[in-house]
């Protein structure tokens, strides 16, 4: 008995010691939800009139004795190096010497309905009118804050793998390009997306889970590009469910579960499963253009019956999934040792040489200089773009993109021959005012965590490219041995799609924004096999050529807010329109409040809506804010020159809500004319009741 004990414990004790560290986070990187083009869809009028889901920022830190990876899914549509250089700045004072280029990995959800202007490469933020300094406040403090929040949580705990099957919630937007590689390659792969989620649970010393990264290659453009309020998405709503389930005690954001459903090679994946269809005809098409009418879009849609219900019926599906996988007998635990690496890569500047697997034939590749091709301009049927023509076209029939060639200098012939297929519609990488169009140098990472091998990727990978690129990666990394690896996708670097030199050459959307040109693949898998070597090997790499920092040479044009002013003849926070006396669960309640202009305070981590319960003590508890799925809040301007303002409220009553007193309260900010000081407001309904069915 006496042995039996010891021997327990001192199991128990090697146990501890081989233990890691965790720590998970989370914060609010909302930007100004009104007044700013969301980014994604490149659609200028598709500028923000509210919140439907806050932003947020979800940051995982393991570490062992020696060494610490930080991994952190941010709800964006994508980042740039310069975010992560803000952030490593800002990491820097507090936590010296811990967090670095090599181990810190920033990968964005890719949602379409999230506000722009923070990445500074002119292109992506042309449709915000130049820089949105909000926008880059907003996500850099947010990220910070939710590593060191990670970081604080420190603490002993087990890491876990697991892996399954999810069908339903995701189609190719792009079947004939993926039809365009090698039907051996092909024969290799039930179907022509990846349908594995590969999830890693975080659990205290206690057995308790603390967290967990989700990866399933889809597009979070569940809402379409007709949505106006701010929206994190399928992949978001799929961690607020999580953590919802998780935390049922917490208000959305404050919880200590976080649930990351983080991107992945995602390229040509879209969670439209009804597929492309015309939309006034219902005629099946396949891409953008004239299969439909005159003035008639080729969109894809579903599940649901309009793209909110779309959203959730995605964000269950992937919730189920990743709940169930959490329950599940993991396959294996992470151990071993913790070792990242990043080098930075001028793609305009590489060079490779590989035999083409499938001809046989020896091909010299080399890297060009950003540029985009025709098809870029008119989109996807996820999105179609302003300049909708057919996919696959090489000239434009729309005057307003040729008089853009015209302004623009022609693309040297050069650029034509290195971007072979493609016929460019801009050449990005020859434009640097006011600042460079698209970036040259990328980030490229690689994390390794026991038998976990994270492969941070500067882009959107299209399936059979992230397949190549696990396949040359588990290849240096894993021999014989049990390994998993995932594609991070959009991480560090945005440098559009990444498409294989086969998928190329069809030059459908995701080829003709495949910007380096034919061979980006192959320079990508020589690049990350050298990565894995290293790795392997503990050789230390040169940094590479460092990513421009050019804060300083960015333009704004947006204009800014001036001034508000109360509605007449009331104050800033009076509701002029009431709740109904009473109402039942199902009800939407909407009910008005006299604003001021949301950009002046995007309120981080604070709400600019509450529904309140009145509690047996008389007192009132917050039971929902604008981060909940069943709230909206959305803002009007009355009057452009007077900058009068309402703002509007929604909260459907969801089943299960018991009966009491309620109340909707509205909170924010106005700006004084003249100086730019801002004040506070808030306001109340008042008391209304909810009654059972
Ligand atoms: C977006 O979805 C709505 C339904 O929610 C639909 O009416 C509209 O046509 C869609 N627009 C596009 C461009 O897909």
């Amino acid at each position: 008995m006496k042995i039996g004990l010891i021997l327990l414990m001192s199991l128990w004790i090697t146990a501890a010691q081989a233990m890691y560290k965790i720590g998970v986070g989370i914060a609010d990187v909302t930007g100004p939800p009104a007044g700013v083009t969301f980014m994604g869809y490149g659609k200028m009028d598709q500028r923000g009139m509210g919140i439907h889901l806050r932003q947020f920022s979800r940051a995982f830190i393991i570490e062992d004795g020696n060494s610490r990876i930080a991994f952190v899914s941010v709800d964006s549509a994508m980042l740039g190096d310069n975010m992560k250089i803000e952030v490593l700045k800002n990491l820097k004072p507090k936590l010296p010497g811990l967090y670095n280029l090599d181990n810190l990995m920033l990968s964005s959800t890719h949602t379409h309905s999230t506000p722009g202007g923070h990445m500074l490469y002119t292109l992506f933020d042309i449709s915000t009118w130049g820089y949105v300094p909000l926008t880059f406040i907003s996500l850099a403090k947010g990220i910070t804050l939710s590593i060191l929040r990670a970081h604080d949580k420190l603490d002993y705990g087990r890491v876990f793998v697991n892996r399954g099957e999810l069908h339903g919630v995701s189609i190719s937007r792009s079947p004939q390009s993926y039809l365009q590689n090698p039907e051996a390659e092909r024969a290799e792969y039930e179907y022509n997306v990846d349908k594995t989620m590969v999830q890693v649970k975080f659990e205290n010393e206690f057995g308790a889970p603390i967290g967990v990264i989700n990866w399933y290659a889809v597009h979070a453009t569940s809402m379409n590009n007709s949505n106006r309020l701010v929206s994190s998405d399928n992949l978001g709503y799929a961690s607020v469910m999580f953590e919802q389930r998780m935390n049922p005690d917490s208000l959305i954001g404050k919880g200590r579960f976080v649930a990351a459903f983080a991107s992945s090679n995602l390229g040509d994946v879209s969670p439209n499963v009804r597929g492309p269809r015309c939309q006034n005809s219902g005629k099946p098409c396949d891409i953008p253009g004239p299969q439909c009418e005159v003035n008639e879009q080729c969109v894809a849609s579903g599940p649901g019956r309009n793209m909110k219900e779309s959203t959730k019926m995605i964000a269950e599906g992937l919730f189920g999934k990743a709940f169930e996988l959490m329950n599940e007998k993991p396959e294996f635990e992470i151990k071993g040792p913790l070792r990242s690496i990043h080098q930075y890569v001028n793609m305009a500047k590489e060079n490779v040489e590989y035999t083409d697997p499938y001809t046989g034939e020896l091909i010299n590749g080399r890297g060009c200089s950003p540029a985009l091709g025709h098809t870029f301009s008119s989109g996807t049927i996820d999105g179609p773009g302003l300049f909708s023509f057919e996919e696959g076209s090489t000239m434009s029939s729309n005057p307003l993109w040729n008089l853009v060639t015209n302004v623009i200098p022609k693309p040297t012939s050069e650029q034509i021959e290195c971007h072979a297929e493609k016929s460019i519609v801009l050449s990005s990488g020859e434009f640097n005012y006011p600042s460079p169009w698209s970036p040259k140098i990328v980030s490229t990472q690689l994390a390794i965590l026991g038998q976990l091998i994270i492969v941070c990727v500067p882009g959107e990978f299209t399936t059979m490219s992230g397949r190549r690129l696990r396949k040359v990666v588990a290849d240096k990394l894993c021999n014989d041995l049990k390994c998993i690896v995932v594609i991070a996708g959009l991480c560090n670097t945005y440098s559009d799609y990444v498409t294989t030199p086969e998928e190329y050459k069809l030059q459908r959307y995701e080829g003709a924004s495949t910007i380096y040109g034919p061979h980006t693949l192959p320079i990508y898998l020589k690049q990350y096999a050298k990565l894995a070597i290293a790795l392997a090997d503990g050789v230390t790499l040169q940094r590479g050529p460092e990513a421009p920092v050019f804060t300083s040479e960015v333009v704004s044009f947006l204009p800014p807010v001036i001034y508000d002013t109360p509605l007449s003849p009331y104050g800033f926070g009076d509701c002029i329109k009431q709740p109904p006396y009473s109402a039942t669960p199902g009800d939407t309640i909407s009910v008005k409040f006299v604003a001021g202009n949301p950009r002046n305070n995007p309120m981080l981590e604070m709400t600019f809506l509450t529904v309140e319960r009145m509690g047996s003590d008389s007192k009132w508890d917050i039971i929902a804010t604008d981060a909940n799925w069943e709230t909206e809040f959305s803002w009007e301007t009355k009057s452009w020159f007077w900058a009068t303002s309402v703002a509007e409220i929604k909260w459907t009553i969801p089943e299960g809500t018991p009966a009491g007193i309620y109340r909707i309260r509205h909170f924010g900010h106005f700006k004084y004319l003249g100086g730019g000081r801002l004040g506070r407001y808030y306001g109340a309904t008042e008391t209304f009741k909810v009654t059972e069915k």
